[in-house]
């Protein structure tokens, strides 16, 4: 093809010629993109004195679409003139053409056509028997490069966008000082063995290109909960929360409904809502001491409380199910806590959760929980509400509101909305609560101490970040990898959207 082998042609052609060339005028002569043979000569540029090249640029005229109309079918006026015909015709017929109103204009101004009103219509009759379609022929030499047309006859096709004109950039090239048409092979990396053996001396090297893009190095790319993640994360250490461990899918009954203070006939605790683990079934190894207060306080009551009052089955507790929430996480690190002694802690996982859900477009049977937890002494719903506070001002909302709600495991318990100026409602965000003292006091925990705890999903805030409507494209075997690739490092605005929870508790 003629771009084939562009730099030595280029080469071959300078050393045949005193003057150089103009690349413009050798790119209409060789047929080739324009910019195709700039790239050959600037291939050869590397190569240290070479060529000797000088800007230079050229104005272009090109026809426009309508003036490639009129080179083809002739001038808006010349077409009026020929409509009108030596017997003249009704100036509606004109004015009924798509070239009428500008070419009867045209035409009268230049002479050929005049309007007669003498009889019952306005009549357009010729002046003249013959005319030349003088634009016509300007746009069609323009049109093969041919005689330029003089600067005012230039100005009128501007003005009347039949051409417009361009200024074409290129370069005249010479022979540089060092010109040869037997290029030596350019090395582009100088290695360790022409060190050793000194063949460098007689290399050539390619000139470093500072310009040159480089490589994008193939990488990993987090996952857009992930980011969001990091986030909270960072917040939660902020405001000097350390992270729970929770590195257990597979969670006994027992810490993730029993030490909850959550009834075994209570319906989550059913295989609608919960997924059971079938081998292993059950889990078998607890602190003996406490799981025996646990019984009792389901049982029978104690720590100032009633109970449950029903017949407390250790089977039941032992069974293995895909842990539902992350509380399961706090409840044994609240245990922990009292084991080695109380000390007030600030606690906090983001994690994945199950739940035996109806998958819909934001549903999924596993999704991944925020949880904070606030072990103090003589704390109150006051100083929950103030942490909250603190923590959705850190994620950009301030408006917050608190419905009271039931856990078994809190009491009180609280919704927490917030405003959502887009929405324009109160939307909820969250659930927290007071973990109850049938909880924390079987634990051993002392009795001045409460715990404030609450959780919201990962997954909201990350479709509404960034603009993900259905879950399934966001997380599952649908997901595209593209969309993880391209998604932004960070998405500075955080915003909110319903937390929808589920009818669980
Ligand atoms: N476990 C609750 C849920 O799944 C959240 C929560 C955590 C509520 C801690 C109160 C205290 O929605």
């Amino acid at each position: 093809g003629n771009e084939e082998n562009l730099p030595q042609r280029i080469l071959e052609l300078l050393d045949s010629s005193k003057e150089g060339f103009n690349s413009i005028t050798l790119a209409a002569e060789w047929k080739i993109d324009h910019q195709k043979l700039i790239g050959g000569i600037k291939s050869l540029l590397s190569n240290e004195r070479l060529l000797t090249t000088k800007d230079v640029s050229e104005n272009r005229l090109a026809l426009t679409a309508e003036g490639n109309q009129i080179a083809s079918e002739g001038s808006h006026e010349f077409r009026v003139f020929e409509l009108v015909g030596s017997d003249g015709c009704a100036q509606a017929d004109v004015a009924k053409q798509s070239f009428g109103k500008l070419g009867l204009s045209k035409a009268m101004a230049a002479g050929w056509v005049s309007l007669d009103k003498s009889g019952a219509g306005v009549r357009v009759i010729r002046k003249v028997q013959e005319v030349e379609d003088v634009v016509r022929k300007q746009l069609d030499a323009l049109k093969v490069g041919e005689s330029p047309v003089g600067d005012k006859e230039k100005q009128e096709l501007k003005k009347r966008k039949l051409i417009s004109e361009t200024v074409v950039k290129g370069l005249h090239v010479s022979k540089g000082p060092a010109f040869t048409t037997n290029l030596a092979k350019q090395e582009a990396d100088l290695t360790p063995e022409m060190i050793a053996n000194g063949s460098w001396k007689d290399k050539t090297f390619k000139k470093y290109n500072f310009d040159s893009l480089g490589v994008a190095p193939a990488s990993g790319h987090l996952h857009p909960l992930m980011k969001v993640r990091s986030e909270f994360r960072q917040i939660f250490f902020s405001m000097g929360f350390s992270e729970m461990q929770t590195n257990k899918y597979v969670e006994s009954s027992f810490w993730n409904f029993d030490a909850l203070f959550q009834p075994q006939q209570h319906p989550a605790r059913d295989a609608h809502d919960t997924f059971f683990v079938s081998d292993p079934s059950v889990s078998t190894k607890f602190p003996a001491d406490y799981l025996e207060k646990v019984k009792t306080v389901h049982s029978k009551g104690g720590f100032g409380s009633i109970g449950y009052n029903y017949d407390w089955k250790l089977e039941e507790a032992q069974k293995n199910v895909l842990r539902t929430h992350t509380t399961a996480v706090s409840a044994r690190q609240l245990y922990q806590l009292a084991q080695e002694g109380f000390k007030p802690s600030k606690l906090f996982s983001i994690d994945r959760v199950f739940r035996n859900e109806t998958l819909d477009a934001t549903h999924l049977a596993e999704f991944h929980q925020v949880e904070g937890v606030i072990a103090e002494r003589n704390l109150s719903l006051s100083h929950l509400i103030g942490i909250f506070t603190e923590f959705f001002k850190k994620l950009g909302i301030t408006n917050l509101r608190f419905k009271p709600t039931y856990n078994p495991y809190t009491e009180p318990s609280m919704e927490i909305f917030a405003y959502h100026d887009g929405l324009a409602k109160w939307v909820e965000i969250g659930n927290s609560g007071m973990f109850r003292p049938e909880m924390l006091l079987p634990m051993g925990l002392p009795e001045d101490v409460n715990v404030a705890g609450y959780g919201l999903s990962l997954e909201r805030p990350t479709m509404i970040r960034y603009g993900i409507n259905n879950i399934r494209d966001m997380f599952g075997p649908k997901v595209d990898l593209q969309m993880i690739y391209n998604g932004p490092i960070c998405v500075v605005q955080m915003q909110f959207e319903e937390y929808t929870r589920d009818e669980f508790y």
